[in-house]
């Protein structure tokens, strides 16, 4: 009989999917449900990603491929480095994986052993801790503080630092917040990795073309290109290509570690689908414009969600400066009653008492490790959009004490 090992055992499922399969279930009973629960771009896949994997199977491309990535792949995203960050850098601190997840699985399995600790600021994406775990890795939460923007603070990492810490994790543009590190940020944040020579840093930078106000991405290599050695960027074609299922991530970070993670890919999946890969090239050799275009429709419903949102008493909501997520804050609320009946004892019961009765998926902020606020995808259509801050809004307004 199946018994699922202890490891497995202990890890929950992220909430983000388990929030999607509720909606999906209530779907399928025929009720009229909106879920802005998944971080998935709702355009198509740009042309030119579907010409390039028919190409690559008419050119006969069907075999194993090498376990990296193939040569051309790893030359457009080197390419996509120079132009998008000003960042020279060689084929073999690149690889592909199937998706940022697996890099970011690549990178746990192959550095960390038990009890090593790994700093995820709080907010964070579900997976890091998750997946630290699965490697007997501890993580060491911090919070980040609404007033300042949710970024984390030098200071806070200096004081999370133990000789056990073997990883920070900086994901900006942020998912669930939207928050953005600028050049000051990233300066203190480096001057205190200097001062600890045995943390590596994971700087996730997937949702690095999605940022507002004009603001420009900066990746942490670019203020610290003296800690090259210790940086892993993580990056991938999912959110701004909007190829979610083709399952093309990057990694990109020194020589040893790459090789490392190359040896787990070796063992786990042998590399990335040959189609995906020949999509994945012709998709960065575009010009940008089609990834702009997308960028700007996100920031034009930012807008329409954060006023809605803003408009509905008892929520408040920071405005996200990138990524597509809008985080509104519910402490208001917590501890009342929904129209229905529900006790709103937490966020987790309210997203249960919103999606049941007003039929709109969203994901309890307790499960990014920071609540009691919601995460809303703003990657739907300006209508499901209007009309689920409407639902929100009549939901809010029939709450009880
Ligand atoms: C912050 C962050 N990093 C990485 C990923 C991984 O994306 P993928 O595995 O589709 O490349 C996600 C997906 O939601 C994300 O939000």
């Amino acid at each position: 009989m199946f018994r699922p090992s202890r490891r497995l055992a202990t890890l929950p499922t992220p909430a983000t999917i388990a929030m999607a399969a509720r909606a999906r279930e209530l779907k399928a009973q025929g009720k009229p449900v909106i879920s802005l629960a998944l971080g998935q771009p709702d355009f198509p896949s740009p042309a030119a990603a579907l010409d390039g994997a028919v190409a690559e199977v008419k050119a006969g491309h069907t075999g194993y491929p090498p376990i990296p990535g193939q040569k051309p792949l790893l030359e457009a995203v080197a390419g996509k480095f120079r132009r998008d960050n000003g960042l020279d850098v060689s084929l073999d601190q690149l690889m592909v994986c199937n998706g940022g997840k697996q890099a970011i699985f690549n990178a746990f399995m192959a550095s960390l052993d038990d009890g090593d600790e790994v700093i995820v600021p709080a907010p964070y994406w579900v997976s890091y801790p998750l997946i630290a775990r699965m490697f007997g890795g501890v993580p060491v939460e911090i919070a980040c503080r609404e007033e300042d923007g949710f970024r984390p603070q030098a200071e806070a990492i200096r004081q999370a630092i133990t000789p056990r810490t073997r990883w920070l994790v900086l994901n900006f543009p942020n998912n669930p917040t939207g928050a953005i590190l600028e050049r000051d940020d990233l300066e203190a944040i480096a001057a205190v990795l200097r001062e600890a020579p045995h943390v590596m840093v994971m700087s996730d930078e997937i949702y690095e073309h999605l940022t507002f106000d004009g603001r420009h991405h900066l990746s942490l290599l670019n203020v610290a290109p003296d800690l090259a050695d210790r940086i892993l960027i993580i990056n991938g074609m999912s959110k701004a290509y909007a190829m979610t299922g083709w399952r093309v991530g990057v990694a990109c970070g020194p020589v040893p570690l790459i090789r490392a993670m190359i040896k787990v890919q070796g063992n786990t999946t042998s590399g990335i689908c040959t189609l995906a890969q020949g999509g994945s090239v012709a998709a960065l050799k575009e010009d940008i414009a089609g990834v702009q275009a997308m960028r700007e429709t996100y920031e034009r419903r930012r807008g329409l969600v954060v006023d809605a949102l803003r408009r509905i008493e008892g929520l408040s909501c920071a405005l996200p400066q990138g990524a597509f997520y809008a985080y509104p804050g519910l402490s208001a609320l917590i501890g009342r009653k929904s129209a229905g009946g529900r006790l709103l004892s937490d966020d987790v019961a309210f997203a249960e008492a919103l999606l049941e009765e007003a039929h709109v998926a969203t994901v309890p902020g307790s499960a990014f490790g920071y609540g009691p606020h919601l995460r809303l995808s703003f990657a739907a259509s300006d209508e499901e959009l209007e009309e689920a801050c409407r639902r929100l809004a009549g939901f809010v307004q029939g709450i009880t004490d």
